[in-house]
């Protein structure tokens, strides 16, 4: 997307795989400029080699750990150094834990709360002050079905979710009356490395019917690009948000905690 001829440059963290992967290419269809990171530097230098061939685009490749919580102004120090101004700011990175939460090790969860909430909210303060100086830009903060609900047997990775939904709204509420869109992506199962990476590799007893990342991704993109603010991706994943809304809290909180035992 070009504003007065010039390219948007767009900041796409979790960019080596997945939902972000796709996120990038999407953005890349649009003539941005595109800032990949991720800790998998090759698979960033991969992306980005086809990318630049095949949409004649700038990408640069950070590799960064975002547990880390000097990671946020590392990064906002770098694009500094470099001269680079984020117009659009993609807050993709997030992993989760499947078990009870007396199981799994706290470091594990703490880390999860440092990438998919801390690291998510620095960037936000960090980058914010510059997209509402240029009145242009936005902020796509990738959230999940899973924050509309609590979610035993995976009890922080929905808490953590439930966070970046309720604060993106606020925030987009906050910044009403600006040109900058909020958006919150909001799917339910998707085809990527997630899975693999909340059960620690072991394999789930059966399958569920989930959504491409691209297809994700497309929706994610579009409706941001149309300015939506809540935007949950594919028909079963608005009517199983719908249900939850129409019953009593007990009732989501059983049917997920079932859910979640026998995967
Ligand atoms: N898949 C689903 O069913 C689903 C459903 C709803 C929401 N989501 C959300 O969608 C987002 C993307 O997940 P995905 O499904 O695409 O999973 P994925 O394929 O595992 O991608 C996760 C991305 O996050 C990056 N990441 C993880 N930990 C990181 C860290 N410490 N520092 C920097 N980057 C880190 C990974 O890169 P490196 O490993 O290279 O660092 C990878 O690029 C997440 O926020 C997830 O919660 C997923």
């Amino acid at each position: 997307m070009k504003t007065s001829g010039v390219p948007e440059t767009v900041l796409i963290t979790g960019a080596s795989s997945g939902i972000g992967l796709e996120l990038a290419r999407c953005f890349a269809a649009d003539g941005c400029r595109l800032i990949l990171l991720a800790r998998s530097t090759a698979a960033l230098e991969t992306l980005a080699v086809t990318l630049r061939n095949d949409h004649a685009i700038e990408v640069i490749v950070l590799t960064f750990d975002l547990a880390r919580p000097e990671s946020p102004q590392a990064i906002f120090a770098e694009l500094q150094s470099r001269g680079v101004t984020v117009d659009v700011l993609v807050n993709n990175a997030g992993f989760g834990a499947s078990g009870s939460f007396s199981e799994i090790p706290i470091q594990r969860e703490l880390e999860m709360v440092q990438v998919n909430i801390a690291s998510l909210m620095a960037l936000t303060a960090l980058f914010l002050p510059g997209l509402l100086a240029r009145n242009r830009g936005g902020i796509l903060n990738v959230g999940s079905v899973a924050g509309f609900q609590p979610g035993p047997g995976m009890a922080v990775y929905y808490a953590t979710k439930a966070f970046v939904l309720s604060f993106t709204e606020a925030l987009a509420e906050e910044l009403r009356g600006t040109q900058l869109t909020i958006s919150v992506l909001c799917p339910g199962p998707t085809e990527s490395n997630f899975g693999a990476v909340a059960r620690g590799g072991r394999q789930r007893s059966h399958t569920v019917m989930k959504m491409t990342a691209r297809a994700v991704a497309e929706q994610g993109h579009r409706a941001y690009r149309r300015g939506k603010i809540t935007v949950i991706t594919g028909a079963l994943n608005h009517c199983l948000v719908f249900l939850v809304r129409l019953t009593p809290r007990w009732f989501p909180r059983r049917i997920v905690g079932f859910y979640n035992q026998t995967h």
